[in-house]
């Protein structure tokens, strides 16, 4: 029996799936706050911000800590965790901003590196900090693929040289549609926030920005420069293997909030989010460590229970909901009469105008937009349960089509085969038809190429409601032929156990 690539990466997911969910229900405030980008001064955009009141434009690790309370309900956890809020522009102009539901949720991923032997988490250390996305970025580049294609299986991203970390940041964004009468969209899905008409027609119960922090650490810098480069993503983004010089492992954080994009059903406008850009390329994030790295290490070496719960963390002193909500932010005196909720005049807070891209955003904030990008819109899929797994980020993830209703446009042919650098050689011989499988219950729906030095793949990806089949053809270049067949057996809305067989 031949070990499948695939399955590989989705046992080593389904092994490692140890998390909790860091609740924070109360918001600290927004504003134009930004102790990175900005440190002692008045921040370009607003931010939502939650966690310790000991956050200001000039905080230190020594503030945060010294804070008497957090809007996060663990009390141990003095972190601040902070994101570009989210306005509507009206028609005649007028910003207003969007609520945010219930606060915001801060997942810690214990992934340990799949590319090392230890798969140890380090806890953050007292002074880091960092950054995840690109406020300036207007535009999505990954080699073949636009925003609007869904990701290829996890298991080609190498091979199809998807693993920059550029490649990586960018699919480490998703804009997850809201329709609670459906099932579910996958987490980190959809790179690109959707169009206004596509919202009011799909999206009832709003949109849930999610972003993905780098885990990996060089292991030495606390915070740097840009405050990115002492991080990395792991391969898969979420997990995966890290790149090399980055070998201390991080818990993974992912951030989740929930934005009532659907109070504005049918009312003309547009979404920008506060540092001007429409598309959602440019989302990003910031977090500033405030936990005691000790006390962090206790958790990430015992809390390893499946359930996601804050709750199953015995070590953890866990707040009123009431006490979460009371904890607020003080506002420095520059920023008091600021207007950055309800309606907020007919500009973003700070005068941050619109950036529409493709060009990268310019941090000073041009007096008219540029060029406008029109985008397609990518259509609502339902995410796929991960193996194995009791509860994820949203319940769910989603990686590559999984149901027969996926909705074009799918990974198109084209595209793909632009990336090989030869043209696929006509094989000798007929590639070896597996048998074993009933075909008529599936159907195709894409076809990719993959070249890695000189072997070209071909990867037939068919699917069917309950089962996905990746058939790979594989050809060198000196044109002998083979076959890999591969079954895997999906389960759609946690009603099938995951399963795999292999027939060669
Ligand atoms: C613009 O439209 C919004 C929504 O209808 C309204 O609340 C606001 O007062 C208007 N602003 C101006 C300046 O007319």
């Amino acid at each position: 029996m031949r070990t499948s690539v695939s399955l590989a990466v989705l046992a080593a997911v389904s092994g490692a799936t140890a998390f909790w969910r860091m609740e924070c229900h109360g918001r600290l405030g927004i504003a134009r706050i930004d102790p990175l980008i900005s440190p002692g001064e008045v921040a370009q955009h607003a931010h939502s911000i939650h966690g310790s009141s000991g956050f200001s434009e000039s905080a230190t690790y020594q503030n945060l800590i010294d804070a008497d309370c957090t809007s996060c309900a663990v009390t141990q956890d003095k972190s601040v965790y902070w994101h570009p809020s989210l306005y509507f522009q009206h028609a005649n102009g007028t910003y207003e901003s969007v609520e945010q539901v219930g606060g915001m949720l801060a997942y810690y991923f214990l992934y340990g590196d799949d590319g090392s032997k230890d798969s140890s988490i380090t806890a953050f250390p007292s002074d880091f900090r960092m950054i995840a996305g690109n406020s300036l970025r207007r535009s999505y580049s990954i080699a073949g693929y636009s925003a609007f294609d869904a990701d290829p299986e996890k298991s080609f991203w190498s091979k199809l040289g998807q693993t920059s970390q550029t490649d990586l940041a960018q699919r480490a964004l998703g804009f997850n549609c809201l329709n609670y009468n459906k099932q579910p969209e996958g987490s980190l899905y959809r790179h690109v926030m959707p169009e206004k008409s596509y919202l009011d027609a799909n999206c009832a119960d709003g949109v849930r920005f999610e972003i993905m922090f780098p885990s990996c650490w060089n292991g030495k810098d606390l915070d740097t420069k840009d405050h990115k480069s002492h991080v990395a993503y792991p391969d898969l983004v979420m997990n995966g293997v890290c790149p090399q010089g980055f070998d201390v492992k991080l818990p993974g954080l992912f951030y989740e909030t929930i934005w009532a994009t659907n109070a504005f059903n049918n009312v003309d406008g547009q979404f920008v989010i506060a540092n001007g850009d429409v598309h959602g390329f440019g989302y990003h994030a910031d977090f500033m460590n405030g936990w005691n790295p000790d006390f962090l290490q206790k958790a990430v070496d015992t809390c390893t229970d499946g359930s996601g719960k804050i709750q199953d963390c015995p070590i953890f002193d866990i707040q009123s909901l009431e006490d979460q909500q009371k904890c607020s932010l003080k506002v420095p005196k520059a920023l008091v009469s600021e207007k950055v909720v309800g309606l907020v005049g007919n500009s973003l807070p700070g005068d941050v105008a619109i950036q529409y891209g493709p060009d990268s955003a310019t941090v000073k904030n041009p007096a008219l937009p540029t060029t406008t990008q029109e985008l397609p819109t990518v259509g609502y899929s339902e995410g796929a349960q991960a193996t194995g797994t009791a509860y994820q980020p949203g319940q769910i993830f989603k990686e590559s089509p999984s149901s027969a209703a996926v909705p074009s446009p799918s990974v198109s042919l084209s595209k793909v085969a632009a990336l090989a650098q030869a043209t696929p050689p006509a094989p000798t011989e007929a590639p070896v038809a597996p048998a074993a499988v009933d075909d008529s219950k599936y159907e195709v729906v894409r076809t990719d190429y993959i070249t890695v030095g000189d072997v070209v793949s071909m990867i037939i990806v068919k699917e069917a409601v309950e089962y996905v089949t990746v058939t790979t053809t594989t050809v060198t270049a000196t044109g002998s032929a083979k076959a890999r067949r591969e079954v895997h057996m999906h389960r759609h809305a946690g009603r099938h156990g995951h399963n795999g067989r292999h027939l060669s």
